[in-house]
């Protein structure tokens, strides 16, 4: 068994100029930035640095980075391996491509529900340097325990994506441990939800019509509700707000947790919370539809690009409309999801009135999701940011539900 859990160490960050980072390489150690008096993530081992990242240093005036002293090595033979190098926008496409394909092998799971001493039968790598470095190996007929203190590894904790199924087993057979307080146990069980809806999604994303994987949306929906109705506090346990990359999966759960949220929030009737929520689980559910190097395309999207991945909620309503198992009745928080209240959406410009209120909500949860997750060319905008940068729009959102929004998420650093 191989662990690499990252030391905390106490000796000063390493500074580098910026210009040392080159576009279109990818970084094998994680870079911070300065804030006031705090060091920051900025980008992550292994993620490809891009044009993007540059505009952004550089709208910042911001002209040096810096480098934990444990990630010394790897940051060194970065730039002796560099030292001449320009950027190609050729070769930054094909390694952003390559990262996307790796991306896809790999399912990001979360730590909380992985307890030390618990035998696994899949094995858990962490995402690093575009490569998985193993941490529990193990496979069905050779279980091993989950190690200690694999909450502190830094970076996103992963399965092969062919582990999934065994993944889902563990998920249905997973107890709280015992003795932990009350606090401790409500917020596991609101990450146990989480994670199962997450598994389900991705087997939705990629069997959209399964009517059997419709119904089991529909009854962790309903946990969901449950759980929140409870505890308005859960929602913060619910959300993945401490995923360092972009998973359409968790997206589509994000959205339908924060439209639950707004929901119950503005006093829905739970029969209509419950049926927005579904609707917003599958908000996405046509991105299946769309070429994926056109939905993860880094930069900008030629006129035509642009339209097929709007498309998706075009294609979303096609596999969801008549569908015998989802309600139709919640069809508005998928279709409307990009639409504004000043009619500048999509796909049908709708105004105002004309706007549900489901999608109304998911409209709103979508952009604050889309805003507070990192993608591998742009960077996550922290929470405060992202609800001011909405709160601007003024006249997209309907500024009822986006005071009851920001009063909620509000409380996120
Ligand atoms: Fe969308
Ligand atoms: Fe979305």
């Amino acid at each position: 068994m191989a662990t690499t859990l990252r030391r905390i160490s106490d000796e000063p960050h390493i500074q580098v100029p910026k210009d040392k980072l080159i576009e279109g390489t990818r970084l094998t150690f994680n870079v911070f930035i300065k804030d006031g008096s705090m060091l920051v993530p900025f980008f992550n081992n292994g993620m490809v640095f891009t044009r993007f990242a540059t505009q952004v240093l550089n709208e910042r005036k911001i002209a040096d980075v810096f480098v934990s002293p444990d990630e010394r090595e790897a940051l060194q033979s970065y730039l002796s391996q560099n030292r001449d190098k320009k950027t190609s926008e050729y070769e930054e496409l094909k390694v952003f491509k390559e990262y996307t394909h790796f991306k896809e092998q790999v399912y990001q799971v979360d730590r909380a529900l992985l307890v030390s001493g618990t035998d696994i039968n899949f094995g858990l790598y962490l995402l690093n340097r575009f490569s998985l470095v193993p941490i529990v190996e193990a496979t069905e007929s050779a279980p091993a325990k989950i190690p200690d203190k694999i909450i502190e590894a830094h970076g996103d904790i992963v399965i092969k994506k062919q582990d999934l199924p065994l993944y889902n087993e563990y998920l249905k057979h997973f107890k709280i441990p015992d003795g932990l307080p009350d606090v401790e146990k409500s917020k596991i069980k609101a990450i146990s939800i989480k994670e199962n809806s997450k598994v389900l999604m991705k087997d939705l994303l990629d069997d959209p019509r399964s009517g059997e994987k419709m119904k089991q949306s529909a009854a962790v929906v309903n946990s969901m509700v449950d759980t929140m109705l409870e505890n308005p506090e859960a929602i913060y346990n619910l959300l993945s707000l401490r995923s360092y990359d972009y998973y359409t999966y968790t997206h589509c759960v994000n959205v339908a947790v924060m439209s639950v949220g707004l929901a119950n929030g503005i006093g829905m009737k739970r029969s209509e919370v419950e049926k927005l929520g579904v609707g917003a689980m599958l908000h996405d559910v046509g991105k299946s539809a769309i070429p994926h190097d056109i939905l993860n395309k880094q930069g900008k999207l030629t006129e035509q690009e642009y339209r097929i991945i709007q498309s998706h909620v075009i294609e979303g309503e096609k596999l969801l409309k008549g569908h015998p198992v989802f309600p139709q009745e919640a069809m508005p928080a998928v279709t409307q999801h990009h639409e504004k209240l000043t009619g500048r959406g999509y796909p049908n410009r709708l105004k105002g009135s004309e706007l549900h209120i489901y999608g109304r909500i998911s409209s709103i949860a979508d952009c604050y999701d889309a805003l507070t997750t990192r993608r591998p060319y742009k960077q996550a905008f922290t929470p405060f940011y992202a609800l001011s940068l909405i709160a601007k729009e003024t006249g997209d959102y309907d500024p009822e539900l986006l005071k009851v929004f920001i009063r909620m998420l509000g409380k996120i650093k």
